[in-house]
């Protein structure tokens, strides 16, 4: 079958970990059998280098012409200065918004072959595996008033975090449906005891808990979450929460995995792909930024990436065999002991982004 993508490499070590992606999904297709036609867009920095704004219309039109978008990474020192009225950031922002995609899902595991490579304690990631479905069109990022103004010289700003039931109840539900596939567990985030919008989400997350009594759920604020990530992160099995929460969550999971490097994601909304086997349309991307430091250098992680590629497989092709090839297939060159400089420790042989990312086409060569 031929599917069409697009391509939205963006700033930093986007265009690098992308073309990784690119690359296993060419071998992929070849082994397989399935076309994959990539449609390159301009998004970011990059964006606003050449077209003077963030989320160039093309880019829209590319991506809803397409069964899925990859997507690299936005942003970098050139275009953050703070009175700047376009940033890289509005995007990937503007793309989740425009596409519609609500739900963000970022799987959080520790494998054994990484746990030395995370600053805590080993006996604490041990069996570590839940996944974090985080809200992403609504809250501090989107509603309005979102402004600046001055006020008898006292500069001032406001950002508004505004929730509908609509909007709260579409994201539990797509946690508990998810936990009715896993351990049966949803942990709701919010800081209820403070925001009234936190006290509307805790509200119908009690009435919709009651429509799922096969799962047990928590309640808890997301101070206290923050801190049991990494007390006890083996505790979790689906995290629900808004926006911001889960923006702020999500790299500290990070940690837990070794590094933020390898953490991929699915923003999914309610469009489906219309072709046989197609699942639901969605925007796949790395959970970790731009690397501003080691960009241009061949030194990123590219596995971020192409786990992200594998969940664009699963997720909205209905192609699970190849992603579980190309999931195994990472899994193998980690316990080989191959190692970007991120997720390096003594003993591990370093490898480049190419490098790495060729040791997974082989891998999935040699399935
Ligand atoms: C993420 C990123 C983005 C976000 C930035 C780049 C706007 O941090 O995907 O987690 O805040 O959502
Ligand atoms: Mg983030």
């Amino acid at each position: 079958m031929d599917y069409t993508i697009a391509v939205l490499p963006g700033d930093g070590i986007g265009p690098e970990v992308t073309n990784e992606a690119k690359r296993v999904l060419n071998t992929i297709g070849d082994v397989f059998s399935h076309r994959f036609n990539f449609m390159e867009g301009l998004v970011g920095g990059i964006a606003i280098d050449e077209t003077g704004i963030a989320l160039p219309e093309d880019t829209i039109e590319i991506s809803r012409q397409s069964d899925s978008v990859l997507f690299g990474a936005v942003g970098g020192p050139k275009w953050d200065d703070p009175s700047a009225l376009v940033r890289p950031e509005d995007g990937i922002i503007g793309i989740r918004k425009a596409l519609r995609l609500y739900a963000n899902i970022r799987p959080v595991v520790a494998q054994k072959d990484l746990l030395k490579a995370s600053p805590i304690k080993e006996e604490r990631l041990t069996g570590v595996d839940f996944v974090v479905i985080r809200e992403l069109t609504g809250g501090l990022y989107f509603a309005k008033p979102k402004k600046r103004w001055t006020n008898r010289n006292d500069r001032m700003a406001v950002d508004t975090l505004t929730y509908s039931e609509k909007e709260v109840t579409r994201i539990l539900k797509v946690a508990y449906d998810l936990a009715r596939t896993r351990r049966h567990r949803v942990t709701s985030v919010d800081k209820a005891n403070v925001l009234e919008s936190s006290r509307l989400w805790r509200e119908i997350c009690i009435e919709i808990a009651a429509e799922y009594p096969d799962v047990e759920t928590t309640h808890i604020l997301v101070d206290a979450c923050a801190m049991q990530l990494i007390q006890d992160p083996g505790s979790f099995d689906v995290i629900v929460t808004e926006n911001m929460f889960g923006d702020i969550l999500t790299d500290e999971a990070s940690v837990l995995a070794g590094s933020m490097g390898l953490l991929p994601s699915a923003s999914l909304g309610v469009k489906k792909v219309k072709k046989s086997g197609g699942g639901q349309f969605g925007l796949y991307e790395p959970i970790h930024g731009t690397a501003p430091d080691i960009a241009g250098k061949n030194a990123a992680n590219p596995l971020g990436s192409i786990l992200s590629a594998a969940m664009l497989l699963r997720l909205s092709l209905g192609l699970d065999q190849e992603a579980q090839c190309l999931e195994q297939a990472v899994a193998r060159v980690i316990s080989e002991r191959y190692r970007t400089p991120d997720i390096f420790i003594p003993g591990d042989k370093i490898v480049t982004t190419t490098e790495m990312g060729q040791l997974v086409v082989d891998q999935v060569y040699n399935r």
